[in-house]
Order: C-alpha cells, then structure tokens, then sequence
C-alpha cells in the first residue's frame, strides 16, 4: 500500500511498489482522458526553495491533469520563509490546506525533516547534492520503456557524478534489479562519493568501473546518462569554469556507439549534449521529460490512495 507514505528516498518503495506506480503510468499513457478527474478536490503544494523547471512544471501538470489544483512557492523569499521559519513549520501550516506536498531544498535531508513533522506524504524533488527520487522514478519508466526491462543493462553515468543528486539516486535504484552494470566517467575531482561505492555498489556487488574518457566506453553502455556540472554546488567558480565543458558529447561520439543504445539526461543540459545529438533516434531525453509527468500522475494517484 502505497497510500499515504512519503517519497525521500529511492529505497523508500520496494521495487513491486514502483512496479505497480510504472503499471499505472502505463494506463494513464494508454488513456489519459479516463484519469482526468481522479483528483478532484485534491490540492497539491510545491514548496520548491531551488530553482527547477521540470520537477515543478511536470508535478504541477501532472496534478491539474489528474484534475486537482496546486499551490506554492518556487521562490522562497515570497514566502514566510524569508522571515525564517523552519522547515517543520512551513510543513506544518501547509498540511492545514494541502493534500499532498512537493519539495525541493538545498539542503540535503531537509525534505526528510518536513516528512518528520508532516501527515500528509511528502514528495521529496531534491535536496542538495544527495537524492532525486521522482528523477528516477521518471529515468526507471524511460529506460523500462525504450528497454523493455531494467536488469541486465551497462549503464554509463557521465558527468558530474559527485554533485549530481540524480546519479545517486539512479545508481541507489538499478543497484536492486539483476545484473547491471555501471560504468562511471567523470574527471577524478567529480567521482562518485565513497560512500556510494561503499554501501550501494560493493555492498551489492554491483560491477563497475570509473574512467575518465567517454570515447573509450561509449560502444560498451545500453544506457548513457549525461549530467550538467552542478556549478551551484562549486565552492570555486575557477574549478567549475574548468570543469564545465569535459564532456560533450556529439554526432562524432554517437557514432562510435551502439545503435540500440540510448542517451538519457535530467536536464537542463548546457554544453554537455550537443544539439547535433537530439535529432538522433537515440537521444531520449525530451521523451524522458514526458514520461516524468506520467510517472508523476501515477506518484499523486498512489500516494493519494484515489482510484
Ligand atoms: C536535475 C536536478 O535538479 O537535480 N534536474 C531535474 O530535476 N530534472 C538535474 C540538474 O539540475 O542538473
């Protein structure tokens, strides 16, 4: 029963839970229209205390197409926050009006807090550098889409895998189904944090290797998942200047690669996938923006209980 429950981290659902979200994404995909009332009279809340287009947009039409209405802030100085209050406070006052809440916040573990003070089920849309649970629900629904499964894959991680919350929470994820492999390329200054190694891919003995060229794994990856360097989460814009632009991948790269494979991305991008690349069949990641709002409606209908 996923009704009521809050979303903070990957691991929160089981993967017959998230099964069950995907089956009902599958339906709302195949006839939207029979879904368009299910919340009616429910009202969603987007606390969002970073910027971000995707997350709320996608949640905001996923939750007016379910036919319930939302409110919120995506700037917090607009809100009380500005005068300070806490998290838990916020939280509390919101869950006076609102059915289910939405929240992103620079600090990591501040959506955990407010699920702490909160009865209605809080969706947590990134914290800092750490997790990006609805990121990946919407990277599982395109990879199981395009895939037809989601074990048996070499998933190539490309990019800013140390700030990248949504890294860690895919990796979190396909560690739990069968037999992937990972294949992890940064520069050695953006590596995936030691204790993601430690206690998600050794601990599941998760095969996987880190390298700093995309040209020499790039015909090896199922799956090549490109991330933006997180320049809000730099200490020093001379690193992120730097850093920025040492992957891009392009028409010259891509042939180099399966043709079955697909490049998938949370955007926004910057430099980091040529606009060469979108018109190749292979490029996923306008789609996965689509099937972020599927998966989505399916999230609100579940945590909501509504039929
Ligand atoms: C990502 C995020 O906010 O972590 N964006 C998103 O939600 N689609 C990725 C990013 O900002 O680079």
């Amino acid at each position: 029963m996923l009704k009521g429950k809050h979303l903070i981290d990957p691991m929160d659902f089981t993967t017959d839970e998230i099964e069950e979200i995907f089956k009902l994404a599958d339906q709302i995909i195949s006839c939207q229209r029979e879904f368009a009332h299910i919340c009616d009279g429910k009202l969603l809340a987007t606390l969002f205390y970073e910027p971000s287009t995707r997350t709320r947009f996608s949640f905001e039409a996923a939750m007016l197409r379910l036919g319930g209405q939302v409110i919120g802030f995506s700037e917090p100085n607009s809100s009380s926050v500005s005068k300070g209050e806490s998290v838990a406070d916020t939280i509390k006052t919101v869950g006076c009006y609102a059915d289910i809440a939405v929240m992103r916040h620079p600090k990591e573990g501040a959506p955990k807090v407010a699920s702490m003070y909160s009865e209605m089920p809080v969706i947590n849309a990134g914290d800092g550098g750490h997790q990006h649970p609805t990121q990946t629900l919407t990277d599982l629904l395109t990879i199981r889409s395009a895939k037809g499964r989601l074990n048996d894959l070499t998933i190539g991680c490309c990019g800013d895998l140390k700030f990248g919350r949504t890294v860690h929470s895919l990796i979190k994820a396909l560690s739990r189904y069968e037999n992937n492999k990972l294949v992890l390329i940064s520069p050695s200054e953006l590596k995936v944090p030691d204790y993601i190694k430690k206690e998600i891919l050794e601990k599941n003995n998760i095969e996987f290797i880190e390298v700093e060229k995309l040209e020499d794994v790039i015909d090896k990856v199922d799956i090549l998942y490109m991330t933006r360097v997180q320049r809000e989460r730099f200490f020093n814009e001379d690193d992120y200047i730097r850093l920025r632009d040492r992957y891009i991948l392009d028409k010259e790269k891509m042939n180099k690669a399966s043709e079955e494979m697909i490049v998938l991305h949370p955007l926004p991008r910057v430099n980091e996938i040529s606009c060469e690349v979108d018109d190749d069949p292979r490029a996923y990641y306008f789609k996965q923006a689509k099937y972020g709002m599927y998966v989505r409606m399916a999230l609100i209908a579940k945590l909501l209980g509504v039929k």
